[in-house]
């Protein structure tokens, strides 16, 4: 199961070492939370995204393919006025843009058109999943894209990970973000209820790598995400990864996507996730609890009979 108590130290000593996410130079009040984490909007909307900036909720953004169709783009010109809009609206913080082409040579090249919309550009690498678009692809693209990005001082966000190992890989090739799925990840436990088991080699147990289709893979999900009672396997990632970044004094920072709920927010941030992207509408929920309105009505009632008696004092 997912321990906290495994985490606290360790992602710690991580984020001492890494820049603050809220610097505060020349001021005598420093930030209270000048290293804690930065919540990104997983939305490519401009309407959804411009309250949430304006009201500090949020210091950055992501989006992909689907995002963007979502935000309303119906072509490739559509996309570029929306993702423009995006960049403008956020900078200087960052705006991920993911690349839709498949090859190193047309990928890189993708990239560099999108890292000239701005400085605050940081581009999308699918981590891999490129043979699986067609077998002629070579499946470490996304690492060679990632190394070649780097190489030009362009910042890249390794996307679509779900297994530490593509983490480490993203990493070492010089992805300054990688992008850990627990949603969906998530969602495949609670669709697939396995027993919790007792580790083997990773947090996951892997008893077999034969999938229902008698393919044989290290990363068939439906032997890894054994899921147990809290169907925590996004939050046991992101230990890992953050774990495995802290042995090595890895900055690549833990970006956890693809969120569902509240309570995946929390445990992202107990298993050390450095980034939260998060659709908007929980982020627009995120000072709403049933109890908070309670309170507030009642306190406004009762300022409201200090008035009164005020009044009622003035006019007699
Ligand atoms: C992150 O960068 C992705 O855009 C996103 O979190 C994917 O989430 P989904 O699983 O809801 O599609």
């Amino acid at each position: 199961m997912f321990n906290i108590q495994q985490t606290k130290s360790g992602a710690h000593a991580r984020r001492v070492r890494m820049a603050e996410t809220r610097p505060t130079p020349g001021k005598k009040l420093a930030h209270p939370s000048a290293r804690g984490p930065r919540i990104f909007a997983d939305t490519a909307t401009i309407a959804d995204i411009k309250p949430l900036f304006e009201a500090g909720i949020i210091s950055g953004v992501t989006t992909n393919p689907t995002l963007m169709k979502k935000a309303g783009a119906n072509s490739w010109s559509h996309a570029t006025e929306i993702a423009r809009q995006l960049i403008e609206l956020v900078a200087p913080n960052p705006v991920n843009l993911e690349l839709t082409e498949l090859t190193e040579k047309e990928m890189v090249a993708q990239a560099l058109q999108f890292a000239q919309w701005g400085e605050n550009v940081v581009i999308k690498v699918p981590v891999g999943g490129y043979a699986a678009v067609d077998k002629s692809y070579d499946p470490h693209t996304g690492l060679k894209v990632i190394r070649a990005l780097w190489e030009k001082d362009i910042k890249t966000n390794a996307t679509l990970v779900f297994s530490s190992t593509q983490a480490l890989w993203a990493a070492n090739a010089g992805a300054c973000y990688i992008s850990p799925f627990l949603g969906r990840l998530a969602d495949y436990a609670y669709k697939n209820d396995h027993p919790e088991r007792a580790p083997g080699n990773s947090l996951y147990w892997i008893e077999d790598h034969k999938n229902s289709n008698n393919d044989q893979n290290v990363s068939n999900s439906e032997y890894v995400a054994c899921g147990g009672d809290r169907k925590d396997i996004g939050p046991r990632l992101i230990q890992e990864i953050s774990a495995i970044f802290t042995n090595y004094d890895i900055h690549t920072e833990i970006l956890a996507a693809s969120f569902r709920n509240f309570s995946q927010l929390t445990e992202c941030l107990l298993a050390g996730a450095d980034i939260l992207t998060v659709p908007a509408n929980i982020l627009q929920k995120v000072c709403d609890h049933p109890l908070t309105e309670a309170g507030m009505a009642t306190f406004f009632e009762d300022s409201k009979a200090f008035e009164n008696n005020d009044r009622k004092a003035l006019e007699q």
